[in-house]
């Protein structure tokens, strides 16, 4: 048991009423820590990560990410509903190369009707693997990165530099001038919400995570 949980269930002993809360509650355990931390995870980071998803009450695997998508590790942003609310919160704070199991109550998993393979009011427990922490797409240091200027402003011309030297970076070439016009005009018809031809922080980072 990790200190802070320990620390919890003592406070949660001098106050009963609290104890209805601890059913909300998401446990971790830390399985495997890496010597050397480089990143810690933290809302809006894209994360890549191996899972597995058992039920609590048998232990029995409902689910595998090595057997699925060719057993390619899973990509998602954190902390903005991409997997179940558990995970968000259970994978916060954790390093690259760190395994975790984490123990989930139905209300912050699949709830009151359960989904697919999990029945109804299940306790679910996910064993992962974390492989890669990444400032997410929409993080400021993307936005710092994109807004050559520092004018706190993306324009057109700025999103689509950036667009080239991410497709450099990862080596998969550039691309026509027909296919970026066609990206930079779909980021703009989906985020320029007041129509000014730039792209302010509040309309880049949606996530509302960190503040500027
Ligand atoms: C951890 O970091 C130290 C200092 O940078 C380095 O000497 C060591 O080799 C690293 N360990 C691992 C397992 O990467
Ligand atoms: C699930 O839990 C809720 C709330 O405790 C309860 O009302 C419901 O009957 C349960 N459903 C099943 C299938 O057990």
């Amino acid at each position: 048991m990790s200190p802070p949980v320990a620390l919890l269930l003592a406070l949660l002993a001098l106050q009963p009423s609290l104890m209805v809360a601890a059913r909300d509650e998401v446990d971790t355990e830390v399985l495997f820590m890496p010597e050397n931390c480089t990143q810690k995870s933290k809302k809006g980071d894209l994360l890549n990560a191996h899972y597995d998803g058992f039920l609590a009450k048998d232990g029995s695997k409902f689910y595998c990410s090595r057997s699925v998508k060719e057993g390619h590790p899973q990509w998602f942003v954190l902390g903005v509903g991409q997997v179940i609310k558990g995970l968000d919160l259970g994978l916060t704070n954790m390093c690259p190369g760190e395994k975790r199991k984490v123990t989930v109550p139905p209300s912050l998993a699949f709830g009151e009707k359960g989904k697919g393979p999990v029945p109804p009011n299940a306790t679910v427990v996910f064993e992962v693997e974390l492989y890669a922490v990444s400032r997410g797409p929409r993080s400021m240091e993307a936005f710092q990165e994109i807004d050559q200027d520092m004018d706190k402003a993306l324009t057109r011309d700025e999103v689509r530099r950036y667009l080239k030297l991410q497709d450099e970076k990862t080596g998969s070439g550039s691309q026509d001038e027909t296919f970026y016009n066609k990206v930079v005009a779909d980021v703009f018809r989906k985020n320029d919400v007041n129509g000014d031809g730039s792209l302010s922080v509040k309309e880049y980072n949606v996530y509302g995570h960190d503040e500027l």
